[in-house]
């Protein structure tokens, strides 16, 4: 456990998010639960403002929404000065829902729809990053019968293997996202659009992956990019912004050591500013993208232990009251947590167990290995840093609620997302009348 001033175990063992008792919080709400920390997100928003408006204040940061999507996160980042990168209709009519300017959107996808395009172009995102030619068409069709010019930037692939799991990698050469520099599809997508007349072509965008430690692929990625304006200035296209993406990686277990989120923004910016003096280029806008390092390690779930199963000599399982519905993770990339016992947390840890989840699917498993205290059926698990890429990619597979949220701030905790009930589950349901039910 990374303990901080907002998550710490009190003197009676139990454990503390955001000032409130979890013991009270699974009482008053149930399990499972997401739980946010509002603090805890707040001061990583401040950490980047902070040490841009030092270092490069032509900058801007924009909450990549994918990690966690709600009303709620949006008027928190806002306040904070950042922006939102959407990546769908979806999250671009939450963001808008919850007062987000559009003016301070970025809207990303690969293959994003042309009802998802004329909404954004509607809603007057600030650019709509392009990723195909097919897009840039179509798009440009849309801003015409709109009667507007649509900012676009160009989604490059500047080809850097960045160590994360395979599937959370996203410049490799066989990348499905971004024109690549390499082949010329990038310079080529530039001209392309410097001859639309409805799109106002802003700048580059790249995204190298997700739950990245080291500072260099960031750098590299900085290096690539500058190369490529240097090499649109001789075409005489100006790249007036430059959004490096996300990324960071945050701590799930011992094993990881990120750095303080705000170094990775540190080391782009002395990265980018040596690029733009050494190859005399125009400044161009930062935009950095940053999502599970702002709401992952600000959110633990709150989970009831169930049945106990030991294969004596094999394994001990203890199941809880959440799985794969509320947390694909470990059966997508094998990720791994830590946890403890929120009702007995200064209890020692000592037999190794499997947290298994209940839905029926072998590879329902929350934690694999993990040394616990003897834990007994009605005990409090505490899973860390589930506060990105869980609710918001969470399922009813198997028909099972996706939990509540709760935000936690100095001892107040309030939902921001309700229960779901099972009538919510069935509310877009029908039976054809032909089936003959009544
Ligand atoms: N910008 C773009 C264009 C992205 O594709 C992403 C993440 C981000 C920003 C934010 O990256 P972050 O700062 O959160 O690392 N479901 C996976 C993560 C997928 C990330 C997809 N793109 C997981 O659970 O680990």
């Amino acid at each position: 456990m990374k303990a901080r001033e907002t998550l710490k175990i009190k003197e009676n063992g139990h454990l503390e998010i955001g000032g409130a008792d979890c013991v009270e919080l699974a009482a008053r709400f149930g399990t499972p639960l997401y739980v946010l920390d509002e603090e805890y997100i707040r001061s990583v928003c401040r950490g980047y403002t902070r040490l841009l408006a030092e270092k490069y204040p032509n900058s801007k940061i924009v909450y990549a929404s994918k990690a966690f999507s709600s009303l709620a996160i949006y008027p928190i980042v806002y306040s904070e000065g950042l922006g939102a990168d959407v990546v769908s209709g979806g999250e671009l009519y939450t963001a808008r829902k919850a007062g987000m300017p559009a003016s301070e959107m970025y809207f990303h996808g690969n293959n994003k729809s042309a009802a998802e395009l004329e909404f954004a172009v509607r809603e007057g995102v600030h650019a709509v990053v392009t990723d195909s030619f097919y897009e840039i068409d179509l798009l440009d069709e849309i801003a015409r019968k709109q009667n507007k010019k649509q900012g676009v930037l160009v989604r490059v692939n500047p080809g850097i293997d960045a160590h994360t799991h395979r599937f959370i990698q996203t410049t490799r050469p066989d990348s499905k996202f971004g024109f690549s520099i390499a082949d010329g599809a990038a310079l080529n997508v530039l001209q392309t659009i410097a001859k639309k007349e409805n799109l106002d072509f802003l700048g580059l965008h790249c995204h190298i992956g997700s739950q990245i430690f080291e500072l260099k692929p960031f750098a590299l990625a900085v290096d690539k990019m500058t190369d490529f304006i240097v090499q649109a200035a001789q075409c005489g296209i100006k790249v007036r912004e430059l959004n490096m993406g996300g990324g960071y990686g945050v701590t799930y277990t011992a094993e990881d050591k990120p750095l303080q989120p705000w170094e990775y923004v540190d080391a782009i910016v002395e990265k980018l500013s040596e690029c733009v003096r050494e190859k005399r280029i125009d400044a161009p806008k930062l935009i950095l993208e940053p999502g599970r390092s702002i709401v992952g390690e600000a959110g633990i779930t709150l989970y009831t232990v169930g049945a106990i199963k030991e294969i004596e000599g094999i394994k001990k399982y203890i199941a809880v009251d959440g799985g794969m519905f509320e947390n694909p993770r470990y059966a997508l990339y094998q990720s791994k947590y830590d946890a403890v016992l929120a009702n007995r947390a200064l209890d020692a840890p000592c037999e190794t167990v499997t947290v298994a989840g209940k839905c029926c699917e072998s590879g329902d498993m929350l934690i694999e290995n993990i040394c616990l205290p003897k834990a007994k059926s009605g005990d409090l698990l505490a899973v860390f840093t589930t506060g990105a890429y869980h609710y918001s990619m969470a399922s009813n597979y198997n028909r099972n609620p996706v939990p509540p949220v709760v935000l936690v701030n100095r001892g107040e905790s309030e939902y921001i997302v309700k229960p779901q009930s099972y009538e919510d589950m069935l509310a877009r349901e029908v039976i054809p009348a032909r089936l003959g039910v009544e």
